[in-house]
């Protein structure tokens, strides 16, 4: 806590100044630097991304542009729970750092502004820049509420807007919609790339049940070209959020594209959830052998993630809306809610003859990491355990090797919560129980079960184990990503000790274990 009663006032103002361009206005929250209490209410997250006050959803817009990462964001900057979605903004140059920015897109006649994407148009093929300052130009998806709320089901159409300012400031292009709508209800979230092979743009939208591909020279006129999915993959729900782009298998010269559909309901444990299909893109259509569904991430809070646009060395980057519809909107935080997963790098590998989508955290993460902290190979003799206090307060990065396949972590706090993971060897699976791990009843279906996530396929021998956990989230890492679940959890206090029990009837060796504290993103 600050001593100097300056900065005991948190001062938040709201700037209201007007666009001449959009005639809309442009809302900012300022806040006065070396405010202590900034990002220090409970459960802030403080290296992941939040919104400094009220809703967030959806990451959008995510691209790449003269040196700047942009988060776009579905927000409602007046209040905690879903409304008229506007886009958020925040810029970063290390996607570590994030800073605030005001908002990008406001709702206009076509409707609220739902999620979508953001290009470099580099050719000019829009006209709306020049050769030497082409624009930035996001595609998203209108929603009337009025329309719907009417019983219609043509209420989503999708729209463009474009910046000649690396973001700063937006024009919507004056004949949007550029896509009306066909009768389709669920008809959303454009992810557009640029389609070297045709030499064109490429535009992904869920529409209902399936994935609609759709080409342009020019972001304006579009064709659809194709569609996928109608009797592949999970439909427990409606689709939403794709992206598909190609990626080489490592260790291999070997080219695969990888489709991502975020679904809700439908995941495996329940609400929102993220699948994907590996396979093939000629240009206009993508096929995929792919008989059994895939997932993402196996625990409840990653959904509609999505990956950067135009990165240096097409390195395909991730970031996720760390939360599930289920409960989204009744999380015990008051002054925002929501946040992003950390930034994930997405590759392909082959691990004994299936090729497996891998998301792990950015190399450059590592730069938060205190690797100067103590590394200990610990033995648990059989059905003993072992328990370690732990002294960074939930903002760590825990970390060890093991080739044993049965143990259970659990974190405990003096206030009783307990969260456990559970290793078992015998059923190739984890189980991630998170029924005691705080405050839970919230919500009627937070934490009701304890989550499943089958590792058939995990290789024998040691695999590393990785943990970020950051105030009200913890993100599982098996294998470099092979298999991951995100969660979040609201512990009453910080957990103090990590025991570490083997279940089987041999020693339990663990190496190198290390917790490291993580750097805040957020302390001015
Ligand atoms: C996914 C989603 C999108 C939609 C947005 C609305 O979480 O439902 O399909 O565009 O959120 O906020």
């Amino acid at each position: 806590m600050a001593s100097n009663p300056k900065y005991l006032i948190v001062i938040a103002l709201l700037v209201l100044v007007f666009s001449c361009k959009d005639k809309e206005p442009i809302k900012q929250l300022v806040t006065i630097e070396n405010d202590s209490t900034y990002y220090t209410e409970d459960y802030r997250p403080q290296f992941h991304f939040t919104p400094e006050r009220n809703w967030m959803n959806d990451p959008n817009g995510l691209v790449y542009h003269q040196g700047v990462y942009h988060l776009f964001y579905q927000y409602y900057p007046d209040d905690i729970v879903w409304g008229p979605m506007h886009w958020g903004h925040a810029v970063s140059s290390d996607m570590l750092h994030w800073e605030h920015k005001p908002i990008a897109l406001y709702p206009d006649e076509n409707g609220f502004i739902f999620s979508g994407s953001a290009v470099v148009d580099a050719n000019n093929t829009t006209g709306f820049g020049t050769a030497n300052n082409p624009a930035l130009v996001t595609i998203f998806t209108y929603h009337d509420m009025e329309g719907e709320q009417a019983g219609k089901t043509d209420f989503q159409t999708q729209g463009i807007a474009y910046s000649l300012d690396n973001g700063d400031s937006w024009t919507k292009y004056k004949d949007n919609p550029v896509i009306g709508n066909t009768e389709v209800r669920d008809f959303r979230d454009p992810k557009v790339f640029w389609n070297e092979k045709e030499e064109l743009w490429t535009m992904l939208l869920a529409a209902g049940d399936h994935l609609q591909i759709w080409n342009s020279t020019n972001l304006k006129e579009w064709e659809q070209v194709s569609e996928f999915g109608k009797n592949q993959g999970a439909h427990g729900g409606v689709w939403e959020c794709p992206d598909m782009f190609p990626l080489q298998v490592d260790g291999t010269g070997e080219t695969k594209w990888v489709l991502l559909i975020s679904i809700n309901p439908g995941a495996p444990n329940g609400g929102n959830g993220t699948q994907y299909f590996i396979g093939d893109f000629d240009g206009k259509t993508f096929a995929s052998d792919q008989a059994e569904n895939r997932w993402l991430d196996f625990g409840r809070d990653n959904y509609a993630g999505v990956t950067y646009n135009n990165t240096p060395n097409k390195e395909r980057i991730c970031i996720g809306w760390m939360s599930n519809w289920d409960y989204a909107r009744e999380t015990p935080t008051e002054k925002w809610r929501s946040a992003s997963t950390v930034p994930r790098t997405l590759s392909l590998s082959k691990i004994n003859g299936l090729y497996e989508l891998l998301n792990y955290p950015l190399k450059n993460f590592d730069k938060l990491v205190d690797i100067g902290a103590k590394a200990e190979d610990i033995i648990v003799k059989p059905n003993e355990t072992n328990i370690m206090s732990l002294a960074t307060e939930n903002q760590s990065e825990i970390r060890f090797k093991t080739a044993a396949r049965d143990f259970v972590l659990s974190f405990k706090n003096d206030s009783t919560d307990s969260l456990a993971i559970a290793l078992d060897g015998k059923n190739k699976m984890i189980t991630f129980d998170r029924r005691n791990s705080g405050l839970t009843d919230f919500a009627a279906n937070f934490a009701t079960t304890v989550q499943k996530m089958p590792i058939d396929n995990l290789p024998e021998g040691e695999v590393e184990i990785r943990i970020l956990l950051d105030a009200s989230s913890i993100e599982l890492f098996i294998h470099q990503g092979q298999y991951v679940m995100t969660n979040q959890l609201f512990p009453r206090d910080a957990y103090t000790t990590l025991e570490i029990l083997n279940t089987s009837n041999v020693e339990l060796q663990v190496k190198g274990f290390r917790e490291s504290a993580v750097a805040g993103i957020w302390k001015n």
